[in-house]
């Protein structure tokens, strides 16, 4: 018996059908992807159960959150981690140990951010996306932002740098990257992950404006500019609230001021309650620690954003509203991420494109500190170099926590000098040191590289930082790592002692790896040439190799600035890192990094944005097409920039700005553009400015919000924070 409609059924479809279309053909022209399918996502709420409902709102498995089969919702698939596809354990934490699931090892971020290259990072982006889609990923977990607080803090080779403009723009371009092959970003962690110690429960006690200036502007404009589809808060606490469920941020921050219309994934096992996070807390609660009972197949409904919420929402049925619009948020991201029609553009995985960008992304990455005498690029007065240090030889990229890649494979500095160097010159290796959890001296390498250093002409030491002793991933023997801070600003093994004993003996050109650097000493005077490579990944040793031999010039700039010691850096001079164990006080605020360096007149062993070249450059002829501004105005401007050397290369100009009077406290500069131009030898570029009124505002803590007083700026035009070359004063009326 075949159910007639009623002809009254039959209009209000042809209604409903039209008036949706005509509202979804609206939709469809919103530039926000995640805008697109408000009515689709209505009718798939309105087929759900409450049950149905809340299976999205928690995981399903270790890296996935869980769908709907009854009604086609997929689940979501995710995986870290910010510098390449993390290898398969399946729908728990047992690694498949597959062979099919290795991945280009991009630089890690802290490198990425040195090539203060937006498009490279939309390519590096690009990259990441197009592996994790191969890979049936549809949200890859990075970029990671976080502000370098402290040299010290294990994640700051993941993270960018100490200042937040340029960690949000360098995100931005990854973001944008990323999502261009139909694939979700989710940029981490939300907000004020500076150190690991005890990161899952830290408090973080940051003011207002510290926040508003230092610790959320990455995050806002990974949502305005880069139009991120997810974010991840941080395990810690800031300002005595779970950020996972934290009322200041997740609601009055990132949902009203950042208007963010994507999905808030919490980090594995950072969520802590049920209904203050049903509230304003996340939307997806990740992890397998069922709070931290089980971690073997838990029983995922039992999550805190499981079960429990069907029991509270039957209890307060208006809490469902709460839910509807977690549930909107999630579909929003399964349509933007083509969940629901495939529509993805071919992933690729390993491809020659995708490791040539790796190394391009460290050629551009590593920077130059220092170069006396020009002696780079090696030069034919030299006829045998001794190849020192662990690092010549290590690999990283399984290293490091979560963020680790098994990488297709990965260059040693070793094997890329001989490839590159060794027709032209003799080379002879010493380890030097060896990573032991004596954190000694092996005295019979020492002997070795002070033997091979006699032999040679010149000494070419790479050493520095590493992710973590053998078999410590999660161990007591890690440096640059997740979950644990370096407990000193000295390279492990005793390194410094035999820095200076080799560049007392022979010219040393020193190749540093690490997310920080380390404290002042004599090494750092009679080292002839010292470049930072951070992590440079799977092709940096290649580019170490061709940077050594001048096939590339260096362009990279630093992201945070080298101290010469520890307690120089304000966290570390006020004694609040990393913290009592409980609290950790912000109590630098907004002085972070340059910012303090430059207004304390502190001096420094290299400043933030400093990097040298094998050319040389000129900036000049400052030209501000207007004097005067106000509120709704644009502050427009041109420099020349002339690369007056005898090669082609590049160089990153920098404008920081400067509020001459202020009625309160305000750095001496502040980045607030950048560009980075390839200029021939000889030839010069115009580069136009443009600041808008908030580059000059600052958080006023009284009123609430961004202000700009009026009078005098300057802007700050230079090749580095403390190389300014070109100054014009505007005024703001
Ligand atoms: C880790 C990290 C986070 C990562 C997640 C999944 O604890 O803090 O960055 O994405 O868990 O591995």
């Amino acid at each position: 018996m075949t159910k007639r409609f009623s002809p009254f059924l039959l209009i209000a479809l042809f209604l409903a059908t039209t008036f949706s279309c005509s509202t979804e053909k609206k939709e469809a022209q919103q530039t926000n992807p995640l805008m697109r399918n408000e009515s689709k996502i209505d009718s798939l709420i309105k087929l759900m159960t409450l049950e149905e409902k809340t299976k999205l709102l928690h995981a399903s498995s270790s890296f996935t959150s869980g769908g709907v089969e009854r009604l086609g919702i997929p689940e979501l698939v995710m995986s870290d981690g910010p510098h390449g596809v993390r290898m398969e354990h399946g729908r728990d934490w047992e690694f498949d140990n597959i062979t099919t699931d290795s991945a280009t090892y991009l630089p890690t971020g802290i490198t990425l951010a040195s090539t203060w290259n937006e498009k490279l990072g939309y390519k590096y982006g690009t990259v990441l996306g197009s592996e994790a889609n191969e890979r049936k990923k549809d949200i890859i977990l990075g970029p990671g932002v976080n502000i370098i607080r402290s040299p010290l803090n294990g994640r700051n080779f993941e993270y960018m740098t100490e200042d937040p403009f340029l960690a949000g723009k360098m995100a931005s371009g990854y973001i944008k990257g990323v999502q261009s092959q139909g694939i979700g970003a989710c940029v981490k962690h939300y907000t004020a992950n500076n150190q690991e110690t005890k990161r899952g429960s830290i408090n973080a006690v940051i003011s207002e404006r510290a926040l508003q200036e230092i610790y959320l502007p990455a995050f806002r404009r990974a949502i305005k500019e880069g139009n991120v589809y997810s974010i991840m808060p941080a395990y810690n606490k800031v300002n005595g609230q779970y950020c996972s469920e934290n009322k200041y941020l997740m609601e009055d921050v990132l949902r009203k001021e950042f208007n963010f219309k994507g999905i808030a994934i919490s980090d594995w096992g950072a969520v802590h309650s049920t209904k203050e996070t049903l509230l304003h807390g996340v939307d997806i609660e990740m992890g397998t620690e069922l709070a931290n009972k089980t971690r073997k197949n838990p029983n995922y409904d039992e999550f805190f954003l499981g079960n429990p919420v069907v029991k509270l929402v039957k209890e307060h049925p208006d809490y469902e509203k709460f839910v509807d619009e977690k549930v909107r948020r999630i579909l929003r991201v399964m349509f933007a991420v083509h969940k629901f029609d495939n529509n993805r553009p071919e992933g690729e995985r390993n491809t020659k494109e995708h490791h040539e960008l790796a190394r391009k992304v460290a050629e551009e990455g590593i920077v130059l500190l220092k170069n006396e005498n020009n002696i780079l690029p090696l030069n034919d007065d030299i006829k045998t170099i001794a190849v020192i240090g662990d690092n010549a030889t290590a690999r990283h990229a399984i290293n490091g926590g979560s963020s680790q890649v098994k990488a297709q494979y990965e260059i040693t500095p070793l094997e890329a000098i001989k490839k590159e160097l060794g027709d032209k010159y003799k080379i002879i290796y010493a380890r030097g040191y060896e990573p032991n959890k004596e954190n000694a001296v092996i005295p019979e390498l020492e002997k070795e590289a002070l033997n091979a250093a006699a032999k040679a002409d010149v000494v070419i030491y790479v050493g520095g930082w590493l992710h973590n002793l053998p078999g410590n991933q999660w161990g007591k023997y890690r440096y640059d790592a997740e979950g644990k801070d370096k407990t000193s600003y000295e390279f492990p093994f005793k390194q410094k002692e035999l820095m200076n004993k080799l560049s007392e003996i022979k010219p040393m050109i020193a190749v540093i790896f690490g997310g920080s650097f380390a404290r002042h000493d004599k090494w750092v005077d009679n080292t002839k040439a010292i470049l930072f490579a951070g992590y440079p990944g799977m092709e940096g040793g290649t580019a170490i190799a061709e940077i050594l031999s001048g096939k590339v010039n260096p362009s990279g700039k630093l992201t945070f600035t080298i101290a010469n010691k520890l307690n120089d850096y304000p966290s570390h001079k006020l004694g609040e890192f990393p913290g009592n164990g409980k609290d950790v006080l912000y109590r630098e605020g907004i002085f972070v990094g340059y910012r303090y360096f430059d207004t304390s007149g502190k001096d420094v062993m290299f400043p933030f944005g400093h990097g040298l070249s094998y050319t040389t450059f000129d900036i000049t002829n400052i030209k501000p097409e207007n004097k005067e501004f106000s509120k709704n105005d644009t502050v427009r401007f041109t420099v020349d920039v002339t690369n007056t050397g005898e090669r082609d290369g590049a160089e990153v100009v920098q404008v920081y700005i400067y509020d001459k009077f202020s009625a309160v406290k305000r750095p001496v500069k502040e980045l607030k553009a950048f560009k980075k131009v390839f200029l021939k030898k000889g030839e010069t570029k115009t580069l136009s400015f443009e600041l808008s009124n908030d580059a000059f505002s600052y958080w006023n803590p009284l009123k609430k919000s961004w202000v700009t007083e009026p009078g005098d700026f300057d802007i700050l035009v230079g090749s580095s924070s403390t190389d300014i070359n070109q100054t014009a004063t505007v005024t703001y009326k």
